[in-house]
């Protein structure tokens, strides 16, 4: 079975996709930095799985130590996840996310080049989508960049096409993920966001714990069936098996290939709301607040191309999505009657 290398592999993606990597037989490597990831990620990566966890701790940009690890651990191919990924941020200081995303893969690409490592999949972000014309969005989109973050994934996408255009690398799939959520079932492992979180399913979770008294609504009056913003939230763990599915993939079809991970249905914050008090028995406490500057509407996949070339459909279910959020954040808050 191919050796694989996950870039930013203690994150929140990256580490669920190595349990779906171990189970699919795969070996796993992880490089990281660990800016955004707990330092204990790998030995409860170990625990959950029973397999040995190899872990390089690396900036991307470190050329020789990436590309030395990609030969020493004779790897096939790599995810790429490393990366830093808040919007508001990447307005706010421009040139860090140039630096960090676009500058450190090309960093990564040297060291593949060196290593003669030819396979990628990489993380990107259905942010490039901007404000779609219509859902379900299919990958032929038009891509409207709407701020730095969603800039840097789009340029990412656009060389590693490019390498494979000009024989550099084999095979490339990017990933536009729509929104991922929920964490492994065992509660081991999931997401930590830093401060206040930015996003729904983190928010909602620290309401359920007592954290933060309320949820603010941003908006109730979008052209929504209640008003509400609607999204495609995905379970991390279906996230990760379209991982290993697409790596497996583009090691037997060489080219370079876009496709959007999501479930293909729309759900909205008030359906989330509802979906988190059924799966948990909490209650969460909500105001209607105004809008939240540069919110779309309603957006949601077409993913037949993930299932068509990949075979992959999304399985678990907003419950699922719920229930495994809330165990994680439980357990974190230490309340154990979950
Ligand atoms: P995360 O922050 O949990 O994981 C990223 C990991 O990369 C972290 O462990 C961090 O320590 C590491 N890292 C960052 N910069 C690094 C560097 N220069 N060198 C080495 N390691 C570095 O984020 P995530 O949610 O797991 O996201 C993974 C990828 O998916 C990112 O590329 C992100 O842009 C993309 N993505 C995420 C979402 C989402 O909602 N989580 C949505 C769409 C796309
Ligand atoms: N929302 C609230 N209250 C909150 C947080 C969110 O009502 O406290 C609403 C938002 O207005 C939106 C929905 O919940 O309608 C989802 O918001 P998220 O912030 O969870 O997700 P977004 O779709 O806005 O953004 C996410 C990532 C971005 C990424 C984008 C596209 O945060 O980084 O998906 O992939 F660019």
């Amino acid at each position: 079975m191919p050796n694989i290398l996950l870039t930013g592999g203690a994150g929140y993606i990256g580490s669920h996709t190595a349990v779906a990597l171990l189970a699919r037989g795969h070996t796993v490597t992880l490089l990281d930095n660990f800016a955004n990831a707990e330092r204990e990620v790998p030995d409860r990566l170990a625990q959950l799985t029973g397999a040995e966890i190899l872990v390089v701790e690396a900036d991307i940009r470190d050329v020789e130590t990436v590309a030395t690890a990609l030969a020493d651990q004779n790897i096939d191919a790599v995810i790429h996840f490393a990366a830093l990924k808040a919007v508001g941020e990447s307005e706010a200081d421009p040139l860090l996310y140039y630096e960090m995303n676009i500058v450190g893969t090309i960093r990564l690409f040297e060291a593949m080049q060196k290593a003669g490592t030819k396979n990628l999949v990489f993380s990107s972000s259905a942010t490039v989508y901007g404000q779609p014309d219509a859902s379900p969005i299919l990958e032929n989109a038009p891509t409207r960049v709407q701020n730095i973050y969603g800039r840097t994934k789009l340029v990412m996408e656009d060389l590693g096409a490019d390498l494979v255009r000009t024989g550099f690398l084999k095979g490339v799939v990017n990933l536009r993920y729509f929104n991922p959520v929920g964490a492994h079932s065992s509660a081991m492992i999931g997401e930590t966001p830093s401060g206040v979180p930015n996003n729904l399913m983190p928010y909602i979770t620290q309401v359920a714990t007592g954290e933060r008294p309320y949820l603010q609504v941003f908006g109730n009056d979008y052209d929504t069936p209640d008003g509400t913003g609607v999204r495609d939230y995905i379970h991390v763990m279906d996230l990760a098996e379209a991982h290993a599915l697409a790596l497996e993939y583009i090691l037997q079809t060489p080219g370079a290939l876009t496709v959007n991970l999501g479930t293909g249905t729309g759900i909205s914050v008030l359906d989330m709301i509802h979906a988190f008090e059924r799966a948990t028995g909490r209650t969460i406490p909500f105001k209607i607040s105004p809008r939240r500057p540069g919110d779309v509407a309603s957006y949601y996949a077409n993913p037949s191309l993930a299932e068509r070339l990949f075979n992959w459909k999304a399985k678990l279910t907003v419950d699922d999505m719920c229930r495994d959020s809330w165990r994680w954040q439980a357990r974190r808050a230490g309340i154990n009657d979950v």
